[in-house]
């Protein structure tokens, strides 16, 4: 049966952290034609797309994530020609391309902003948000509102010394926020949106989403310490994140991707909020905006049956078909999800099911097939500038039992493609720009190539398995009642149904397979795993998938 669905609402994500995949030409630092020589990775692992983080020109104070010209590559990735080589041999290898669209903010060293900042009557004075502040008892100039930034610094304002002035600049004080009210910019901003797709580009990742919008009034946010998506925030966020010209734009955005040809470029949005703020940037108003958000729960969640089974259920209501969730536990800004794990490969594994044949949209990030943990990086050697600002006086005893990293760098090091010095990420004696993790002499690609019981292998069935069954990619799911450790769940599309049932307990258990489950075991995470007509006895952390087709 054809899937009459669009190809990205069955997809498998891939994040390529550009910086640390592979570095061909022996510089330390990866680069376009490295992943240009690794695609064929990502083909034998079965993803369907890979979401590349930015590789633009940039200064790299937050590595690319601070964009100089969104139009052109940083000349330590390559060319625009290799850009273009990319999306060319993604396609001819069946790989659809994301790229990752910082729409929020520029580089403090961005042109635009070089001219913005210089005075209050140059063409781009209003391309960023300028506002006139306040005046402190002191004397000195005080923001114009109490509004703090996306890391809760106590400021979103930075002062603009030539033009005496203040700069929004919702993230970090080098990365300026863009003011899409003004007409120019907008149409700067769609027209570079347009050049990449007019290369091919089969869609965007778009950066801190939730920013993009203000309060135009500049009200003061709501002074309401809270918990949200499970970050600690100093106050609300009500005039600052999710406004209602967010969703407007979102639909604009969307308006854009659908001028080209076959209307099936794809928008992925890093934005937080509940799920009535996030179907909003999904459609609103009787427009079509994002066609996926991130969902961050399953990220934040500890590993616990009742939670994951608490959270698909959620997913479920909030997202039902035709919309589709997302799966992520890992991303190049929190800790690796074998970390988190406590270093069990078992629980890797019954993770990776669940993210492989739930109904969604996995997304991967680079190294979590084969297993990568955090690398432990003292804050004062970070190359990331968060700790820079939010860490400084943290000490270092303390730092090391946190349970996310606060020097992101822990988590962005090099991919592990060998067990070789350079670890087949760059070339022996190179010193990468970040250290290799020592567990890359067993814990690497080709290594796990070789060990059919490797997590590597583990990923690659399920995606297999996930690629052949049109219930695993594009079918409904149903959650089955089940004891406190175990998750069930059927999947099914016509006649075509497996049963997904998994063990997250630390004792070997009888799971009830109510539905059908008599069929043929298509892939067990653990051999002691056995199954009989309606029931499974699995070991601790262990998961099976069964045909149930057969007794549809
Ligand atoms: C997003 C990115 C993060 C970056 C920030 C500012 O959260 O994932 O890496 O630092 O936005 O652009």
């Amino acid at each position: 049966m054809p899937d009459a669905q669009p190809w990205w609402t069955s997809t498998v994500i891939y994040q390529v952290y550009p910086r640390s995949f592979a570095d061909s030409n022996g510089d330390g630092v990866g680069d376009l034609q490295g992943i240009i020589g690794k695609l064929d990775h990502l083909v034998d692992l079965g993803v369907g797309s890979i979401w590349v983080s930015p590789f633009f020109k940039s200064p790299q104070r937050d590595v690319g994530y601070d964009v100089a010209d969104f139009r052109d590559v940083a000349p330590e990735y390559g060319t625009i020609d290799d850009a273009q080589e990319l999306i060319d041999q993604a396609h001819a290898k069946g790989l659809k391309v994301l790229f990752d669209l910082v729409l929020n903010h520029t580089s403090d060293e961005h042109p635009w902003f070089v001219e913005s900042r210089s005075s209050r009557t140059n063409p781009k004075a209003d391309w960023y948000v300028w506002a006139d502040g306040l005046t402190g008892r002191d004397g000195k100039p005080k923001p114009p509102n109490n509004w703090r930034s996306e890391l809760q610094l106590p400021r979103r304002w930075q002062w603009g010394e030539e033009r005496q002035q203040w700069y929004l600049a919702s993230f970090l004080s080098f990365q300026p926020d863009l003011n899409w009210r003004h007409p120019e910019l907008r149409a700067e901003m769609f027209d570079m949106v347009r050049m990449w797709l007019g290369r091919g580009v089969d869609g965007f990742r778009l950066d801190i989403f939730g920013s993009i919008m203000h309060d135009e009034a500049l009200r003061d946010n709501d002074r309401r310490p809270m918990i949200e998506s499970g970050m600690p925030r100093v106050q609300a966020s009500n005039h600052t994140v999710n406004t209602d010209e967010n969703f407007i734009l979102a639909a604009d955005l969307r308006a854009v991707c659908d001028e080209f040809e076959g209307d099936d470029r794809v928008l992925l949005g890093e934005v937080f909020g509940g799920p009535d703020v996030l179907r909003r940037y999904v459609h609103d108003k009787g427009r079509d905006g994002l066609h996926l958000v991130f969902l961050f729960e399953f990220l934040a969640s500890t590993y616990s049956a009742a939670k994951y089974r608490r959270l698909i259920a959620q997913f479920e209501t909030d997202f039902p078909a035709p919309l589709v969730p997302t799966y992520v536990v890992e991303n190049h800004d929190r800790a690796r999800s074998l970390s988190r794990l406590g270093g069990d490969l078992r629980k890797a594994r019954v993770v990776a099911t669940l993210l492989c044949t739930l109904r969604g949209v996995p997304v991967l990030y680079q190294g979590q097939e084969i297993g990568m943990e955090n690398q432990y990086i003292p804050l004062r050697h970070a190359n990331d500038p968060i700790p820079g600002v939010v860490a400084r006086w943290l000490p270092e005893w303390l730092n090391k039992r946190m349970p996310e990293r606060l020097n992101r760098d822990e988590v962005r090091t090099p991919m592990q493609w060998t067990p070789e010095p350079g670890a087949g990420f760059t070339a022996d004696g190179v010193t990468p720009w970040l250290p290799i993790n020592a567990n890359h002499r067993t814990r690497n690609v080709e290594t796990e190539t070789a060990d059919a019981d490797s997590l590597l292998n583990w990923y690659r069935a399920l995606l297999a398995l996930r690629a052949e069954r049109t219930s695993l990619h594009s079918g409904e799911l149903t959650l089955l009642e089940s004891i406190d450790e175990t998750i069930v769940f059927v999947r099914r599309s016509g006649d075509d149904a497996v049963v997904v049932a998994a063990n997250l307990g630390s004792a070997t258990l009888q799971v009830p397979l109510a539905l059908g489950g008599d069929g043929p075991v298509l892939l067990t995470s653990d051999r002691g795993a056995v199954v009989r007509p309606g029931m499974a006895t699995l070991p601790p952390h262990a998961a099976v998938v069964i045909d149930a087709s057969t007794s549809a």
